[in-house]
This record gives structure tokens, sequence and C-alpha cells, in this order.
């Protein structure tokens, strides 16, 4: 598996082209903005688009959406199914004008293949009701959107976010994992599952029931 990390955008959001080396089959996860880094990267290194996967529906994640569908007209958006209708509504995905309609609504559970990896969508809502974290269990890495970060988690208060909903995915999934998980979160550093159980003052609230 080989894992290229852009951070762009006034958010500085973190935007992974995940590969498998064998196949080259790849997914670009939360494609940030309007360039064509994202196709280059691709192009350059002779990968297969199979899939755009959008952890959650906000302007800051889907912006670059569009211009890498243009050059890739075969690979797939794909969103959960409670973050689909936010795709195509400026007013909840928080932008000016984007309309993005996906090709595949996820299930919570199913699994998104790349060659040998799979990775298997976990609707980790909180943040919007359809947040998800891609977690390919035999390499030990989790790709989580703005559901967790290594230092904090996702504000709840934006539409379909949930206090209760977040408290239930720090507890039943994100608190599952094992210390040697690898982190790669929507923003800010990449860190593990023990960098998180160490800095994340609300992470650590809520599983210690303080929240
Ligand atoms: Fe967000």
């Amino acid at each position: 598996m080989n894992i290229k990390r852009f951070t762009l955008g006034k958010l500085l959001n973190n935007t992974y082209i995940v590969s498998d080396r064998k196949t080259n089959e790849c997914m670009v996860i939360d494609p940030t903005v309007d360039t064509l880094v994202y196709v280059n990267y691709i192009r350059e290194n002779d990968l297969d688009l199979k899939y755009i996967v959008l952890t959650h529906n906000h302007h800051d994640h889907i912006g670059g959406v569009k211009i890498i569908k243009e050059h890739f007209a075969d690979c797939d958006i794909c969103i959960h199914k409670n973050d689909y209708k936010g795709l195509l509504d400026p007013k909840l995905n928080y932008s000016e004008d984007i309309k993005i309609k996906a090709d595949v609504i996820l299930k919570t559970n199913q699994y998104l293949t790349l060659g040998s990896l799979n990775f298997k969508v976990l609707n980790t809502k909180g943040h919007t009701k359809g947040s998800i974290s891609l977690y390919e269990e035999n390499k030990k890495v989790i790709f989580t959107g703005d559901a967790l970060f290594i230092d904090d988690i996702g504000r709840w208060d934006l539409a379909s976010g949930s206090k209760n909903d977040s408290i239930e995915t720090m507890k039943n999934i994100f608190d599952k994992l094992e210390d040697d998980i690898k982190v790669y979160p929507g923003h800010e550093n990449i860190g593990t599952m023990k960098d998180v159980r160490i800095q994340n003052e609300w992470f650590l609230k809520i599983i210690n029931d303080e929240v």
C-alpha cells in the first residue's frame, strides 16, 4: 500500500491518494481544492483511479471532486447514504454552489477493495450523520475524516452533527482500535491510536464519561 498526502486549501485539509502497489488501483479520499495536482499525481504514477471517497459532505472535503471526475469519468464518487443529500445541497455542505451527485451510496460496514486492500466503511457519525472512516485491518490504518483528529475531535454543532452520535462513535468504534493503528485524519497531523490516547483531551473526556 502506498499513501500520498496533500495538505491544501484555506483549512489545510488532508487529501490522501491510496494505492495498491501490485495492481496500481487507487482511491482519492477527500479531494479538497479545484486543482490538477491530484490528477497529475495519478497520471504521473500510472495509477488506476477506482473511487473518489468522501468521508463526509462538507465543502472543504469535496472541492476537487468535479475536476477529478472530468479527467477520470469511469471512477465512482462514493459517500455514505446519510450524507448523500448534503452533497447535492450547498446549504448542507456549506459551499457557495457545490452540488455533486454521488455514483455509489456506501452502506455501513461494507468494504471498498483496491487490489489486495480491503477498506471497511465504518459509520463514524457525530460530525455529520454520514461521516465515515475507512479501516484497513491488515495494514492497521484508518482514515478518519473529521470524526477524529490526533488531538481533537470533529465539531458536532453543524447540520446533522450530534453530540450523542459522537460519544457513541468514540466509545464503540475508535476506542476499540488498538494503540498501534495508524490514524490519517482530515486535518492536521498523522499519528497512532496511542497518540490519541495520550494527546486527545476530548476523546479522553468522552471515554471517561466526563462530557
Ligand atoms: Fe467537516
